[in-house]
């Protein structure tokens, strides 16, 4: 196995700002960690989301933690496979508990009948135009049953299944279905992961409104590309979006 949960590599904490802010300012300080490390905390004071956005997440209740990777093989240009392998692997995971069909949002998130369950923060330190340093952040929402900020629009293993989750198992399946697709992603099987992928996409070729510069639009996803935009066909031209240009609207 390449990701060690269990003794040096695993650094558990009762309460840190941020898991990924963590990681970050020790790689930035001193030399690398070994690949597969993993930084868990019960509670993140300062957990951060996509977008500057902040991660809501009880004490103890659920899984915050980050990996570290250095994926030096990956090209550059070809990065959002990351962002594919991991959502496939939280997705895996949590489908082999929950009867409702899991699915992964564009670009990065995992939803359970239009609720998010799981969402995943990646950050990378580029050398020479070279992956150097990639920390997944994941938060997945395991025992919360309630959430203040996102009251209708988030969900957890326990609201899903009706009884608790043992966190660090949990932990340890996901690391082992991420090594999995990260040996995938090291073989070079990037058409057979992007088509996993399309196959747990939210709303792949059925007609969603979507908002885009402040107006409702009508559209239909028919894939992703090489970039990882959105393809979204609108009054039947082709459009392509990055995270920041579209917002689904779910109800
Ligand atoms: C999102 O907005 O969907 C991404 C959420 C990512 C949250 C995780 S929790 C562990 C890691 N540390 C952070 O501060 N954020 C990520």
């Amino acid at each position: 196995m390449l990701l060690q949960i269990k003794g040096k590599n695993f650094y558990h904490f009762d309460s840190i700002s941020s898991t990924n802010s963590h990681m970050l300012e020790l790689l930035s300080k001193f030399k690398p960690f070994d690949e597969g490390t993993v930084i868990l905390a019960d509670e993140q004071t300062q957990g951060r989301g996509q977008q500057g956005t902040h991660w809501e997440s009880n004490k103890a209740e659920n899984l915050t933690f980050s990996l570290y990777l250095c994926p030096s093989f990956l090209e550059v240009e070809k990065q959002f496979n990351l962002s594919k392998i991991i959502c496939l692997a939280i997705q895996k995971v949590i489908q082999s508990k929950v009867d409702s069909p899991v699915e992964i949002k564009w670009p990065n998130d995992v939803y359970v009948s239009s609720k998010k369950i799981a969402g995943i923060l990646i950050e990378t330190v580029l050398m020479n135009n070279i992956l150097k340093h990639v920390v997944v952040g994941i938060g997945i929402n395991v025992n919360q049953t309630y959430f203040k900020s996102n009251t209708d629009k988030a969900t957890s293993l326990k609201l899903e299944c009706g009884s608790s989750f043992d966190r660090l198992a949990l932990l340890e399946e996901v690391l082992d279905a991420i090594d999995e697709y990260y040996q995938q992603l090291k073989n070079k099987e990037l058409a057979s992961i992007h088509d996993d992928y399309l196959n747990k996409l939210l709303n792949l070729r059925q007609a969603r409104y979507y908002m885009v510069n402040g107006e409702k639009v009508l559209g239909k996803i028919i894939g992703i590309d090489e970039h990882g935009r959105l393809e979204l066909i609108i009054n039947g031209n082709l459009f392509l979006f990055s995270n920041k240009e579209i917002e689904f609207i779910l109800q």
